[in-house]
């Protein structure tokens, strides 16, 4: 038989998932494995949430809705953008899509003609270089400051005539870095001065600890290049519900649609009616999750302090960011296999010598984690 696609040849497995497969192997043969490489939050989906996609089953919406998402829906996204985030957004500049992940491929393809380059900051998240490359673009990698994870004007040394889109995420996964105000002004104006187009992925807005949160797309002169990705898996604990969206010019969401049209057709129905509850309902539940992330962010670093060890400025997200000394892949490795904790090394993010710990466990199970780690150390 001849060789299969070059393309996919040439794409890495997702590394988070390949960990948590090996913790998960290791745990059904009988092996007590605290996994902290997870991205998901532990909580459960609130149950006005879940209750609003029962009744919508109950109710047979269990057919084709329109493409873009059903209407309520997309006037609730278009609403939330325009008052929490600053971007004017009409209901026509809204697809919503099959998660975060989805809409990020999607604007991939909607964006990348072969051969463009696309700049990623590193340490950046597993997916953004082979939505790039399964789109047919080229990755370009650029290391955010390395004293404090924000971006510098060395950027520019990354832009060329191809280039066509920069992502940038924040707060971030994996280093938990919020991009100040200056880094996305700095980002603003390289896409403005060289006519690129930013894809801001802020999929974890809502997770911030004392910090304040930007949209890029609220910037001047952002909004029509712009696509800001967002979702529900982190901040309403949703990850299975498979929900995300992206926000940007019509034009662009137009061509985001075009592909959403040909592939998905558009997200779960019933699983659409959960999201009209999680933007129109009580929004305590958000609150409550960050409030347990933050003090169980407290904890780690402080268990980091004593170990010595240093950490990117966890101002975000559901993760403690390490260096360690030596080789990052072999640290993880020897973690996994003599303490049973399950961890992702920086490699995976295009960040040797790094280790993201995931604090979305319990306190009881970090404690023990956090125990098993040091008497390896
Ligand atoms: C930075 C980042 N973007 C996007 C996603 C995808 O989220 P979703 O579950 O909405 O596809 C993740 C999930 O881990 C993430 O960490």
């Amino acid at each position: 038989m001849r060789p299969l696609s070059t393309k996919i040849a040439a794409i890495a497995p997702s590394a988070t998932i390949e960990i948590t497969d090996q913790a998960r192997k290791m745990q059904a043969a009988g092996i007590d494995v605290i996994s902290l490489s997870i991205g998901e939050p532990d909580f459960q989906t609130p149950a006005h949430i879940t209750e609003a996609c029962i009744n919508a089953l109950r109710r047979g919406e269990t057919h084709y809705a329109p493409g873009k998402g059903i209407p309520e829906l997309i006037s609730a996204i278009a609403e939330k953008i325009a008052q929490e985030n600053g971007i004017p957004c009409s209901p026509d500049q809204v697809v919503v899509g099959c998660g975060a992940k989805n809409s990020i491929y999607e604007t991939c393809e909607a964006v990348l003609s072969t051969g463009d380059e696309a700049i990623i900051l590193d340490p950046s998240w597993v997916s953004y270089e082979p939505c790039i490359q399964i789109a047919g673009g080229i990755p370009v990698h650029h290391p955010l400051d390395p004293g404090n994870f924000q971006v510098n004007d060395t950027l520019l040394e990354k832009i060329t005539k191809k280039t066509r889109m920069i992502i940038v995420n924040s707060p971030s996964n994996p280093s938990g870095a919020i991009l100040s105000r200056e880094s996305l002004q700095l980002v603003a104006d390289i896409c403005q001065d060289h006519d690129i187009i930013a894809l801001s992925d802020e999929i974890y807005e809502k997770l911030v600890y004392g910090k304040r949160h930007y949209s890029l797309a609220s910037f001047p002169g952002m909004e029509d290049r712009t696509i800001t990705i967002n979702g529900f898996s982190k901040a309403y604990a949703m990850t299975g519900w498979r929900l995300g969206y992206a926000v940007s010019s019509k034009e662009i969401i137009n061509y985001i649609n075009r592909v959403q049209q040909h592939t998905i057709s558009h997200p779960t129905t019933f699983s659409m009616y959960g999201g009209i509850a999680a933007l129109k309902g009580p929004q305590q539940c958000i609150e409550d999750m960050r409030a347990e992330f933050e003090r169980r962010r407290s904890f780690v670093l402080r268990r980091m302090d004593e170990l010595g060890l240093s950490y990117a400025p966890a101002d975000g997200a559901f993760y403690a960011y390490v260096q360690v000394n030596g080789n990052d892949k072999e640290v993880a490795s020897r973690w996994l296999k003599e303490a049973h904790v399950a961890v992702t090394h920086g490699s995976a993010f295009n960040h040797p010598g790094w280790i993201r710990i995931s604090y979305a466990a319990s306190m009881e199970r970090l404690k023990e984690a956090l125990d098993r780690i040091s008497s390896v150390l």
